[in-house]
């Protein structure tokens, strides 16, 4: 988002039932790798099904900028030009990653080890999340960088002329850090290696190998993921067909658990086990959900799920579950709110470093929206006041946060009294059609300037 994006105030009100099907966009993580991937491949890839969302426009334009060709062709279909594995040049202006951490942090990798400089930054949002996480194991490839204080954006890293390989342990959970080091890898010599105690979403290893890198993964003794990649392969263009975004589809999903009476089908979500925690955990606490249909769309495994309103009981959310449902906290900690009992949420502090503080976000809107939580650096808890037990009546801060602005609206759709957030712009960045989606489905949602 451009830090000159102007505040979209919006409201929800108690709606429903929620009828009909909710396709929801094409998925965040896999459409930057998509057009990350394809402009380091020789030749033409073509995708089908990319998020048109800002986070995704803001890394075509920068694959643009280090001189790939990134044609949009259709709806959802683009056209990659790619320059191959090396064949990046210095870009002649800053790259500018808008809300995106995940943009950012691929693209730092991806320019890593050239022999250029690239300056990045974001809107209010990036530019107070740490990329020191991602610039430590890039100069371990002999990448310098500086930043502002804490390794904040703008930030510029002047990439490594000679490149090693690296071996690296990633010491927090995170898809961003281990792609950004196989990113760097791939210009390097040798085999770059990336060790992760706990398995994070796994996108980068299988778009590599689908793009013909020589790419292994392991379990290692001790039980972590190792993941060895060769670095300068030549990459081969791939038609690549993007699936829908299971992270997105949440928010339909626990919009029809939670309003009386609902009936909706969500379809081609992905069962990707690094990232189908949040399923998981419904269907502990009650959810009805029928998993359809199940097949294989563009290399993933996915199902077309049924979702009916249901009776929901609080439960602990095992910790060892956080990565595979890192995104989905916020909108489950407003199911949990609807839920009998209390929900535990622990293990959750990368929650504090996304696009906004969540663990504070979350609490303090449900708070104000007369929900009883309690909070420390890692955990959440929500004390569930059972169906029409949530008061509302509050207007919620979601510091340029999508998943924020999107979590307080259907928390709005099933309480007592309207609930407005202050700025629902945010949603573009991940899911531009999420108003209209979730309109279409009977939802009361409304933009209020
Ligand atoms: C993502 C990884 C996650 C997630 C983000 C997308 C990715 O971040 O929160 O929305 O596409 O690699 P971390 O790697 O910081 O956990």
């Amino acid at each position: 988002m451009s830090s000159q994006a102007t505040p979209i105030p919006m409201s929800a009100r108690k709606s429903g039932p929620l009828k009909g099907t909710a396709a929801v966009p094409g998925d965040k993580s896999i459409s930057h790798r998509a057009l990350i991937f394809g402009a380091m491949a020789v030749g033409e890839t073509r995708i089908s099904g990319l998020l048109e969302g800002e986070d995704v426009l803001d890394t075509a334009k920068a694959m643009q900028a280090l001189g790939a060709s990134v044609v949009r062709s259709g709806a959802g279909e683009w056209v990659v030009n790619g320059v191959g594995v090396g064949g990046f040049t210095e870009p002649e202006n800053v790259i500018d990653c808008g809300n995106s951490g995940t943009g950012v942090r691929l693209i730092m990798g991806a320019v890593a080890t050239y022999d250029f400089c690239t300056t990045f930054t974001g809107d209010g949002s990036l530019r107070k999340r740490p990329m020191a996480r991602v610039t430590d194991p890039l100069a371990l490839f002999g990448t310098r960088s500086v930043g502002r204080s804490g390794g904040r954006l703008p930030l510029t890293l002047i990439g490594a002329a000679e490149p090693v390989p690296v071996e690296y342990e990633t010491p927090v959970p995170s898809a961003q850090v281990k792609s950004a080091v196989l990113l760097a890898g791939l210009n390097a010599p040798g085999q770059t290696v990336v060790i992760e105690k706990e398995m994070t979403r796994d996108h980068t290893e299988r778009m590599l190998k689908g793009f013909g890198a020589e790419i292994t993964t392991e379990t290692t003794p001790e039980g972590y993921h190792k993941i060895t990649l060769t670095g300068r392969p030549e990459l081969t263009p791939q038609e690549v067909a993007v699936p829908r975004d299971p992270s997105s589809a949440a928010f339909p999903v626990c919009a029809a658990l939670i309003i009386e009476g609902s009936d909706i089908i969500v379809p081609g979500v992905s069962q990707n086990s690094t990232r189908n925690g949040l399923y998981t955990t419904l269907v502990e606490m009650g959810a009805q959900i029928e998993f359809q249909n199940e097949r294989e769309e563009g290399g993933e495994p996915v199902a077309d799920l049924r979702v009916r309103a249901s009776k929901l009981k609080g439960i602990e959310v095992p910790p060892e579950r956080a990565a595979s449902m890192i995104d989905e906290y916020p909108i489950l900690s407003v199911v949990a709110a609807y839920a009998e009992g209390t929900t535990v949420m622990r293990g959750v502090k990368e929650l504090r470093v996304k696009e906004s503080d969540r663990i504070d976000a979350m609490a303090r809107g449900l708070e104000a929206c007369g929900v009883q939580i309690e909070e420390d650096e890692d955990t959440l808890i929500v004390h569930g006041l059972g169906p029409n037990g949530v008061k509302g009546g509050a207007t919620c801060v979601t510091h340029l946060d999508h998943r924020i602005a999107m979590s307080f609206l259907i928390l709005g759709m099933a309480s007592q009294e309207p609930v407005a957030v202050d700025d629902g712009a945010p949603i573009a960045t991940s899911f531009p059609i999420f108003e209209n989606l979730m309109t279409g489905l009977g939802a009361d949602v409304t933009r209020d300037n």
